[in-house]
């Protein structure tokens, strides 16, 4: 069964060009999940296309109004079970386990509705009367919630079965169970020798076991060097120098 993403935004064209190309195009192409994007100033409240306004108080920008927004969700969904996203920095962090909860219920509802926000923010009452979850992709500010949409759209995409041409290869991403959470390993590829430098021996030795070990070793290492927050608590560096139990 395709999954239906829906995607409300005032920049329509901006996340059509994305979702129709590459990998994300190509799941569409063959079925496996159904894009819609929707324009919320379709549903503004004047003839003008007006979407915002300043806020009460004052204060600086502008302001989404709720009804083109709360509108729009209602115009496009076909599942009240479906889970519904406010894109926003003021929303919980995505993570790999965020994105594997969000697949696993857009799944089951058959859809999923992502409500980009713009301007400085969204009418209080969008989150009131909609009870979205709220998400953001990092603590850095964004202009709009499009690019954020987009890549919580990657992430689950591309772990939709048949989506990437071979299936074990999103298993081993950073991230992932069969890393142990922690990052990936690195990759070489033809020529086997560049600028003097090398591809590691035991790549070309053939020894799959042996192969197989070093890219667990090379992960670890790598995790550690780089994110040891990412690390089970029993082997970060900082709290035991590498053994385990005692
Ligand atoms: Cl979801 N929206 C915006 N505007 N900025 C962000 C974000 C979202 N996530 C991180 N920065």
């Amino acid at each position: 069964m395709s999954l239906a993403i829906k995607v409300l935004t005032l920049f329509p064209e901006m996340v059509r060009a994305v979702l129709d190309a590459s990998i994300l195009g190509r799941a569409a192409a063959q079925g496996r999940v159904a894009y819609t994007v929707a324009d919320i100033r379709d549903r503004a409240v004047d003839r003008h296309g007006t979407v915002d306004a300043y806020p009460y108080g004052g204060g600086p920008g502008m302001i989404m109004m709720a009804p083109p927004v709360i509108e729009t969700v209602e115009a496009v969904r076909e599942n009240d079970a479906a889970p519904l996203l406010l894109l926003t920095p003021q929303g919980e962090t995505l993570d790999e386990a965020l994105v594997h909860e969000l697949l696993a219920e857009a799944r089951d509802a058959g859809e999923l509705i992502l409500i980009c926000g713009h301007y400085k923010g969204v009418d209080q009452r969008v989150a009131d009367i909609l009870n979205p979850r709220e998400v953001s992709i990092g603590d850095y500010v964004l202009t709009g919630g499009e690019l954020p949409a987009l890549v919580l759209i990657d992430a689950l995409v591309r772990r939709l079965p048949g989506v990437l041409g071979n299936s074990d290869s999103a298993d081993a991403d950073s991230f992932t169970a069969v890393q142990d959470g922690g990052l990936e390993g690195c990759w070489y590829t033809r020529p086997a020798e560049y600028r003097g430098h090398a591809v590691p021996e035991v790549l070309l030795s053939g020894h799959h076991a042996k192969i197989e070990q070093w890219r667990r070793d090379e992960a670890r290492r790598r995790t550690r060097e780089r994110r040891p927050d990412l690390m089970e608590e029993e082997n970060r560096p900082a709290r035991d120098d590498g053994e385990s139990e005692r």
